[in-house]
């Protein structure tokens, strides 16, 4: 694959949400389902495991401080890598035929940098991104920003960049104004991410099982 080229045959989804709103629990719920029904399945996330993907989570955990469209820079070289690499690209994957579930992809850019850089300006770098891969489709897990801290503070004890409320918020609305944006382009799906896990992966499955019928 180049970047010249679209990506096409497997399904691609594409989870999220606010931190702690469960996208991760419903990322596994989802492939576990899958692939008890025998469909090949490539779980992953961004930020990635790969070089960028490092340099950005001392970035996040406050080791290393720089420009916010810097950081916005680096998420998109991430994604790009993510996209393209040669041993585990989500590209070359959905070629293949099998089915990417990815926690995050380029809604997450959308929502928390434009709280601190103008959207549209995040919107067109990754417009390279959504020329190669589009989402099949996007699930964001609708929860409360007091919800999702309630969660990230019973599950973990190191707080990141954009963990408090006031951000949560903003990062809330930016979604939702990007989802306004983009709703002709792109296909959204809200679920309430106020219930227990088995509800929403049922809610979520309602809505994705026709992609696997
Ligand atoms: P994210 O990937 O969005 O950060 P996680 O899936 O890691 O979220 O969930 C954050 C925390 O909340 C975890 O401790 C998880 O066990 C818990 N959790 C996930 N879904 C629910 C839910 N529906 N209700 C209550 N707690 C949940
Ligand atoms: P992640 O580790 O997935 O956090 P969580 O499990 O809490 O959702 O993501 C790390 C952080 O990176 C999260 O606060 C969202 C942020 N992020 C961006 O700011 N831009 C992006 O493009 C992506 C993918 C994530």
């Amino acid at each position: 694959m180049n970047s010249e080229q679209k990506c096409k045959n497997g399904v691609f989804i594409a989870f999220e949400g606010i931190d702690g709103s469960g996208k991760s629990t419903q990322a596994k719920l989802l492939a576990k389902r899958l692939k008890d029904m025998g469909i090949k399945i490539y779980e992953t996330r961004e930020p990635t495991d790969a070089p960028v993907g490092a340099l950005i989570r001392q970035i996040l955990t406050g080791r290393i401080k720089t420009d916010n469209k810097v950081i916005a820079a680096l998420f998109l070289a991430d994604r790009l890598d993510h996209l393209l690499n040669n041993t585990d690209g989500i590209c070359g994957k959905i070629e293949d035929g099998v089915t990417v579930i990815s926690d995050r992809y380029y809604f997450s850019s959308y929502a928390y940098h434009s709280v601190d850089v103008d959207m549209d300006w995040v919107i067109n770098a990754n417009s390279i991104c959504a020329d190669l891969l589009r989402p099949s489709c996007t699930v964001f897990i609708d929860v409360t920003p007091d919800e999702s801290l309630d969660r990230i503070a019973k599950g973990r004890y190191q707080s990141e960049l954009f963990e408090t409320k006031e951000r949560l918020t903003l990062v809330k609305e930016k979604y939702m104004e990007a989802f306004e944006k983009l709703k002709d382009k792109e296909n959204i799906i809200i679920v309430n991410g106020n219930q227990t896990p088995e509800k929403i992966a049922e809610a979520i499955w309602n809505k994705v099982k026709c992609y696997f019928e």
